[in-house]
């Protein structure tokens, strides 16, 4: 990052839409599409602008290699927003996510573990079975012709996961009807992104509906997280081994603060808990829904990622190894275009820790930086004809396709020392996912009068994708 030279312009003198006095630009913004306005501007203002939320200017970059840096340089240059870790800390959820400097470093070590590739292949049986569970699911929908809410669906699978492999514990949403802690879970996100984008902190004077709601699903969401880690103790208890050799997240961490006398707190736990529940569920579900929403699109790229499954599924339904799960080139290289295309996170945002320059301008610190990420994987200087989704772009070399193919402009995970620590698990579900379901169903659009549209809600998930299944004759 450049140092600040005495000629640097002020923010202010940067590109961008005038807003009103006051107020700034917040009555041209639905925070549900924030970050198709924002590409909508990049597009009018280039590379580096502003806009004001209020009187407040936040400075936004669509500049592959600052965004770049900008993901390096954490967390001594860079952390992610204040607004953030407060809203995060009002809800009583900190943890990885939240967390900066020494406090993010030691909770880092502890999660990067436990999510690390190699607890990936014991754990694959208990993932298959939480699959199977999924097919049935999915079979008695299509044998009653009902309307599956893919989204849905699959947040209670990636939570059953998450929650089986972080803290060894067979939730079983999936099987379960009536209310479980996904949907309480839900509540989360769409209130996480008003408070961390809204000019004024309403809620801390007034509590409007939608936040009331959010205050019972907390309570839920409080009893349930409390009564797994009391479920997590007892089990420690009974076999006192697993303080010296626990078996996953929650076990690590407890025994950690109560053997090695590492300064984990109850609010941590209770944090990191909850943290790893919420970065697990929506992320992994919506990218799954986006790749069977694109499957719907294309057809010809459905038959051929079926065909890929078939070749190596014999006769089973699902994969029944984690190697096979790696065997799936096509099915590969059509999530990658999907991400690219379709980030659950296409923007990020971060605060500089002393002033900086950019371009020519002194950003102070503490100034929120929106950085553009889906905006950098849609540059033809990157990915030669960008707009178009061709999975093909990710098999061919760029000498085969006579264009460029820049893959370190393609970041759905983030990169730098925060980049994902759950991506490995990620992308294990999505393959196991999308090869259950092309093996087993047809995909169509339960109402193919209705566009699926991007919606942001913190991750970006596809608004209006019902679908109906179609079982396969076997
Ligand atoms: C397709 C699925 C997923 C996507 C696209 C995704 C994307 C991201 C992104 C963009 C970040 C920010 C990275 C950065 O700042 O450089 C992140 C951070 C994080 N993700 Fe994921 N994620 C996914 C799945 C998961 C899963 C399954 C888990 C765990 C169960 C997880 C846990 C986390 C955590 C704990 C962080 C914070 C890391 C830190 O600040 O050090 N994510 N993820």
């Amino acid at each position: 990052m450049a140092s600040v030279h005495e000629q640097s312009r002020a923010v202010a003198a940067m590109p961008g839409p005038r807003g009103l006095p006051l107020l700034g630009s917040i009555h041209e913004i639905d925070l549900k599409a924030f970050h198709q306005i924002l590409e909508d501007w990049a597009e009018q203002y280039g590379k580096l602008y502003r806009f004001h939320m209020g009187p407040r200017a936040i400075v936004v970059t669509s500049d592959a290699e600052t965004i770049k840096r900008m993901f390096r340089e954490r967390p001594d240059l860079f952390r992610r927003t204040r607004r953030l870790a407060n809203a995060v800390s009002e809800l009583r959820f900190n943890g990885l996510f939240s967390a900066e400097g020494e406090d993010w470093r030691r909770q880092r070590k502890m999660v990067a573990m436990a999510l690390n590739t190699a607890h990936l292949k014991p754990f694959f049986p208990k993932l298959r079975v939480t699959t199977e569970r999924l097919l049935a699911r999915w079979d008695r929908a299509a044998a009653e012709g009902s309307v599956v809410d893919l989204c849905r669906d699959l947040m209670r699978f990636t939570v059953d996961v998450t929650t089986q492999l972080a803290f060894g514990i067979d939730v079983n949403t999936i099987e379960t009807d009536g209310p479980v802690i996904q949907q309480k879970l839900d509540k989360v996100f769409p209130i996480l992104n008003s408070r961390v984008n809204a000019p004024f902190p309403y809620w801390r004077y007034l509590r409007l509906p939608k936040d009331r709601d959010l205050d019972r699903a907390l309570v839920d969401i409080e009893a349930k997280v409390n009564e797994m880690i009391a479920d997590v103790r007892r089990r420690m208890a009974a076999d006192p081994s697993l303080y010296q050799a626990p078996t996953n997240f929650l076990e690590a961490i407890i025994a950690a603060k109560e053997t090695e006398g590492v300064e984990f707190s109850d609010a941590d736990i209770f944090g990191n808990v909850c943290t790893l529940l919420l970065a697990g569920e929506d992320t992994t579900a919506n990218t799954i829904a986006w790749a069977v929403n694109y499957f719907i699109e294309y057809p010809q790229h459905f038959a051929r990622a079926r065909a890929e499954v078939d070749a190596l599924l014999g006769a089973a339904r699902l994969p029944q190894e984690i190697e096979q799960t790696a065997a799936l080139p096509f099915i590969e290289a059509f999530y990658n275009e999907t991400m690219r295309l379709k980030p659950v996170a296409p923007l990020n945002a971060m605060e500089p820790l002393e002033d900086i320059e950019l371009d020519g301008y002194r950003i102070p610190k503490g100034t929120i930086i929106m950085m553009l990420t889906r905006r950098i994987a849609m540059d033809d200087a990157r990915f030669g004809h960008a707009a178009e989704f061709d999975p093909d772009r990710w098999l061919k070399s760029e000498a085969e396709r006579g264009c460029p193919h820049d893959t370190t402009a393609f970041v759905p995970f983030g990169s730098g020392p925060r980049f994902c620590p759950g991506r490995n698990l990620a992308l294990l579900e999505i393959r196991t996912v999308l090869a259950t379901l092309c093996r087993n169903f047809d995909v169509s659009l339960a109402d193919s009068g209705r566009a699926v549209e991007e919606l942001l809600a913190f991750t970006m998930m596809p608004k209006n994708l019902q679908v109906r299944l179609k079982k396969r004759p076997s």
